[in-house]
């Protein structure tokens, strides 16, 4: 039997990756490994257990009813980083506002961290593949003060680490610090993250696309058109394409960073800047897919240089293989070149 290398032994053996204080980052991602851990219990007793499944009877910040995991997911996650006191304070999809720690050693912690703490909540009463994501980044202000908002708002350049857990047919853990990707699964039998996915490559092109095509009136014309080139055939090009959607952005990225592919959230009517959040989605999947060797932008701008506005921004999303966003960013700037924006 081959050795395993546990997540803990992992994060020892690559301290020296992490250019920051010894110890810092393993108690961080101790933190998120922890959380992950309740969380997918959770999840995983979501069908036997009346009190979590279904709304939660409120709205978020953003509109949208809350589930009940979700609730519990944001709590989990915020406990147990305000517990290591490496980090300052919270950006949550679930918060409104930033979340500063002001009490204990927390105020001294180095870090703030922003997260989706339950990414795809529409799948969570129908058993389909779920997820929580993650950024790390240095706080700006002194240690010893509470933290601000220009704390978080940080252009994905300066994030130090991040990743996904996706609560799936397993469970796995799939991060970066700016050295490569490595993915780790749960063996739930002894509760450990075992690296099963060692340094993670994109496929340079794919042959599956996956969009909510049901807006397909409200896209821009480019989109329209791209989408029309990915179900022509062409044998040449592997065309026409295959069309994958689950509807939870953690799963429908992690198929696509393993088998190569491209994920499109663009403009619509209903939602001129897309859905999707660019602080806590589309930023730590873009630092993820460009350490796995694959691109991501706005369908102009590459999401990781855009300087972020305010916590709950939301921005296109196109990710995947390098060639196949190359050809999507073609298709709109062909055909959509007002709604593709250049400007940083
Ligand atoms: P969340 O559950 O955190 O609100 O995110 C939902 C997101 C994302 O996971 C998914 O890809 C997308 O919404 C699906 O949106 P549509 O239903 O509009 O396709
Ligand atoms: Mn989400
Ligand atoms: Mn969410």
């Amino acid at each position: 039997m081959n050795k395993l290398t546990t997540l803990s032994e992992f994060i020892v053996e690559r301290q020296s990756d992490f250019p920051f204080a010894k110890g810092e980052l393993s108690r961080l991602l101790s933190a998120i490994r922890l959380a992950a851990k309740v969380v997918n219990r959770e999840v995983n007793k979501a069908g036997l257990v009346d009190d979590i499944l279904g709304s939660a009877g409120e709205e978020n910040v953003q509109g949208e009813q809350q589930q009940k995991l979700d609730v519990y997911a944001n709590e989990k996650m915020i406990s147990a980083l305000r517990a290591q006191q490496e980090v300052c304070g919270i950006g949550s999809e679930e918060n409104e506002d930033i979340i500063a720690f002001e009490q204990g050693q927390a105020v001294w912690g180095k870090y703030v961290v922003m997260m989706d703490p339950l990414d795809g909540s529409s799948n969570i009463d129908v058993n389909v593949s779920i997820g929580t994501i993650f950024s790390i980044y240095r706080r700006k202000s002194k240690p010893g003060t509470v933290a601000t908002i220009e704390d978080f708002l940080q252009p994905g350049l300066d994030m130090v680490a991040g990743g996904y857990v996706i609560y799936g047919s397993s469970t796995m853990l799939v991060f970066s610090t700016g050295h490569g990707v490595n993915g780790f699964t749960l063996d739930t039998s002894i509760g450990v993250f075992c690296l099963s996915h060692p340094n993670m490559k994109i496929p340079e092109d794919g042959n599956i696309y996956s969009i909510n095509e049901g807006n397909y009136k409200q896209f821009p014309e480019g989109v329209k058109r791209y989408i029309k080139y990915c179900q022509e055939e062409d044998e040449a090009t592997d065309r026409p394409y295959t069309s994958r959607y689950i509807g939870s952005l953690v799963a429908d990225f992690h198929r696509n960073l393993i088998k190569g592919g491209i994920y499109i959230y663009p403009q619509t009517g209903a939602n001129p800047n897309g859905k999707l959040r660019l602080m806590y989605e589309n930023i730590p999947l873009a630092f993820l897919v460009e350490q796995a060797g694959g691109k991501a932008s706005d369908g102009g701008r590459r999401i990781m240089s855009i300087e972020p506005r305010h916590l709950h921004q939301r921005t296109p999303l196109f990710i995947g293989s390098k060639k196949m966003v190359e050809n999507a960013e073609a298709f709109m700037k062909e055909y959509s070149p007002s709604e593709v924006s250049t400007a940083e």
